[in-house]
C-alpha cells in the first residue's frame, strides 16, 4: 500500500485536529469524510481537501477508495462504527475510549483479528514526547512509591452535549479520567485493590471522580481524579525512591516534564510543539498498517482491553451503568 487513504467518521473538534495533522504525514491522504449533516461534511471536505464527503457513516465505510477509518464520533458510536468499518474491510484508528465497556472492546478486537485488519485506540498520550521522556527518566527514580494525577475542567455545555449525555457515554471518567488511569496502568500496571467515589450530574453521569489504586506488593499507590464540572490543576507527579518526575499541565499532551533527583538541580524537558500531536499516533498507526500488523506495539490490544476492564471496575464501584452494559456478545 503506497498511500494510505483515510476516512473520518464524525466531524467534531478532534476530527479537525486529526485532519490538520494528517497533512503533516507524507504517504497519508484524507480521502473521505462523513457527518450526520451533509452541510457539515461538505464544508469539512472542502476545508481539508477530502475527495469525497458523505452524510451517512455507512457510505463512508463502504467507499472502495478508503483504506483506514479514524473514528471521531462520541464514545457511544465508537463500537457500532468500528464494527461496521471492520466488516467492510477497513483498518480502524478509534478515539478513546475505544468502547463504552470492555465487552465492546473485546468484540472489536476479536473482529479485527478474524478479519486480519488493524485496530488501535487513539490514545495520543502514549506517543507524545513528554511521555517518552517519563519512560526514559523512570529508571532514575524507581521504584515508584506513589503517583498522583488529575484531569479536570468545567465544561460549559448544555445537557444534550455528549459530555453530559448518558446515552452517548458521557461523564468524567470515560472522557478525561481515562488519562490518569492510563498513566497508572502504564507505570504501575494493574492494581491489586481499587477504591473509587464520584459525584453525579443531574443527567446521571459522573461529574467528578476520585480513584485510589493500591499495589501492596510493590508498596505503591496511585491517587487519581477527574472532573467535567471543575478546573483542577491537571498535572501528574511520580514519586520514586530516588526522586520525582513532575508532569505539568497539559500533562497528557504537550506539557513539560521535570526530573527532581534527590540533592540535584531539577532538569526540565520542554517538548517542541509540532502540529496538534495527533500525527504521532497516526504515524505509528500508518506504519503498522503498511507493514501488515493488526496492532500497534505501543498501544497493543491487551493494553486497551486492560484499560477498558479497569474503567469497568471503577464504574462498578461508583455505581455508573450505561445502557450498553446490558448488552453482552
Ligand atoms: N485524543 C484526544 O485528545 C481527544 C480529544 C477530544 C476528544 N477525543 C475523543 O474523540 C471523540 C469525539 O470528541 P470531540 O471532542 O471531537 O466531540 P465533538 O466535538 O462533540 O464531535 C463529535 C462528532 O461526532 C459526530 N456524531 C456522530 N454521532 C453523534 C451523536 N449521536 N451525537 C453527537 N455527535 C455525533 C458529530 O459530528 P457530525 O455532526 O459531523 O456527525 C460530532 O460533531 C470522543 O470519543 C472523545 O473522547 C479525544
Amino acid at each position: 500500500m503506497e498511500v494510505i487513504r483515510w476516512g473520518i467518521a464524525g466531524l467534531g473538534k478532534i476530527a479537525s485536529r486529526f485532519a490538520e495533522d494528517l497533512q503533516l504525514l507524507p504517504g497519508n491522504v484524507l480521502m473521505a469524510v462523513a457527518s450526520r449533516s451533509a452541510e457539515n461534511a461538505r464544508q469539512f471536505a472542502a476545508k481539508y481537501r477530502a475527495t469525497y464527503w458523505f452524510n451517512t457513516f455507512e457510505a463512508l465505510l463502504t467507499c472502495q477508495e478508503v483504506d483506514a477509518v479514524y473514528v471521531a464520533a462520541p464514545h457511544s458510536d465508537h463500537f457500532p462504527i468500528t464494527m461496521l468499518a471492520l466488516q467492510h474491510g477497513k483498518h480502524v484508528l478509534c478515539e478513546k475510549p475505544m468502547g463504552i465497556n470492555s465487552m465492546q472492546v473485546a468484540a472489536m478486537q476479536q473482529l479485527a483479528l478474524q478479519k486480519g485488519l488493524f485496530l488501535m485506540e487513539a490514545l495520543w498520550t502514549r506517543y507524545m514526547p513528554s511521555f517518552q521522556k517519563v519512560l526514559e527518566w523512570l529508571p532514575l527514580i524507581e521504584p515508584i512509591g506513589e503517583i498522583t494525577a488529575d484531569f479536570g475542567f468545567a465544561a460549559q455545555v448544555d445537557e444534550g452535549h455528549r459530555l453530559l449525555n448518558k446515552a452517548k457515554g458521557g461523564g468524567a471518567l470515560l472522557d478525561v479520567g481515562i488519562y490518569p488511569v492510563f498513566l497508572a496502568l502504564q507505570l504501575l500496571h494493574v492494581p491489586e485493590h481499587i477504591f473509587a467515589e464520584a459525584t453525579f450530574t443531574a443527567t446521571g453521569v459522573d461529574a467528578s471522580c476520585r480513584i485510589r489504586f493500591e499495589y501492596p506488593q510493590k508498596a505503591a499507590f496511585a491517587s487519581l481524579s477527574c472532573s467535567i464540572v471543575e478546573h483542577t490543576p491537571s498535572q501528574a507527579l511520580i514519586k520514586g525512591q530516588r526522586g520525582t518526575i513532575h508532569l505539568a499541565k497539559p500533562w497528557h499532551g504537550w506539557g513539560s516534564v521535570t526530573l527532581h533527583l534527590n540533592d540535584r538541580e531539577p532538569i526540565v524537558f520542554v517538548p517542541e510543539k509540532q502540529g496538534n500531536g495527533l500525527w504521532l499516533e497516526t504515524k505509528a498507526a500508518s506504519l503498522a498498517i503498511r507493514t501488515g500488523k493488526i496492532e500497534e506495539p505501543l498501544m497493543p490490544h491487551w493494553f486497551t482491553l486492560q484499560l477498558a476492564q479497569t474503567l469497568d471496575a471503577i464504574r462498578q464501584l461508583i455505581g455508573l451503568k450505561y445502557e450498553q452494559d446490558r448488552i453482552s456478545f
